[in-house]
């Protein structure tokens, strides 16, 4: 696993390289490759359907200046929003705008926000990939409803078969991005069977996954950074997780990882306030 791991951090220093859609090609199918022996199952968000902002209003899309869409994030107060540290590390804030309440990217509408401060987990590892969480100070104070985050007190929403939802403009079963958000309903993982199949790479305390066994419901690359989201037992929906990696994407048994937001709660409270 320490070749996939390496492998992984490259895919997630070319989504944050912010250049080229070129270079999101390259990290996909370094990433197929990486899978092919596994399955034959293709890469997509991958067997979901399309959803609109006014359904999920607190997702965004992280853009180059030139808009290019390279990851997604949540809004969780007017001016912050949550997304994955591999997609900031190494950026400067001048080089990311946020796009609020735009469905289909190429249409228009919408804010587009700058990026005044780039905060990243103090325990992120770039190796590990643990505390894949960064916080983005905003320009602008978004109306968009910021989602709430999920708390140590929201254990339920962890639960192993839980019903979570992960939207992004990410890679579907197509092969590339989609110029439309879309959704797709996943299970949250249990952790033990989620370590059996990451071994050495999962870590139960900083990540969460979600997945079918038999795969064909996934996140996948341009994903990173947005939001998996959990629905409380009153019916109020969390931010439960942070799209942040998998080898491949929707392969039986290799869930998609996500930041664990509750075990970075306080610390995110902190930045949020
Ligand atoms: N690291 C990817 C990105 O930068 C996200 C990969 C998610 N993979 C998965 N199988 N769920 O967009």
């Amino acid at each position: 696993m320490a070749e996939a791991r390496r492998v992984l951090r490259l895919i997630g220093v070319a989504a944050a390289a912010l250049t080229t859609v070129g270079i999101a090609a390259t990290a996909y199918t370094a990433n197929a490759d990486q899978s092919s022996p596994s399955s034959g199952v293709q890469p997509m968000i991958i067997g979901g359907e399309e959803t609109t902002v006014e359904e999920n209003p607190f997702v965004v899309a992280l853009t180059t200046p030139d808009g290019f869409q390279f990851c997604g994030g949540t809004i969780v107060a007017p001016t912050k929003v949550l997304t994955a540290a591999h997609c900031t590390d190494g950026q400067a804030a001048s080089d990311i705008r946020v796009v609020a309440g735009r469905t289909s990217l190429s249409a228009g509408g919408g804010t587009t926000a700058n990026v005044t401060d780039i905060w990243i987990h103090p325990d992120w590892d770039a190796d590990k990939l643990t505390h894949d969480a960064s916080v983005l100070t905003l320009d602008t104070s978004l109306t968009e409803a910021p989602l709430a985050l999920a708390s140590p007190d929201d254990a339920d929403l962890y639960a192993a078969g839980a019903n979570s939802t992960v939207l992004g403009w990410g890679v579907t079963e197509s092969g590339s991005a989609s110029d439309t958000l879309r959704k797709v309903d996943v299970p949250v993982t249990a952790d033990d069977a989620c370590a059996a199949s990451y071994t050495d790479s999962f870590d139960a305390a900083t990540m969460v996954c979600a997945g079918l066994e038999e795969g064909g419901k996934d996140s996948c690359q341009g994903d990173s950074g947005g939001p998996l989201v959990g629905v409380a037992a009153d019916g109020t929906r969390k931010l439960i997780g942070i799209v942040s990696w998998g080898q491949g994407c929707a392969e039986p048994k290799f869930y998609g990882v996500y930041g664990r937001v509750s075990a970075f709660y306080d610390a995110l409270q902190g930045q949020i306030g």
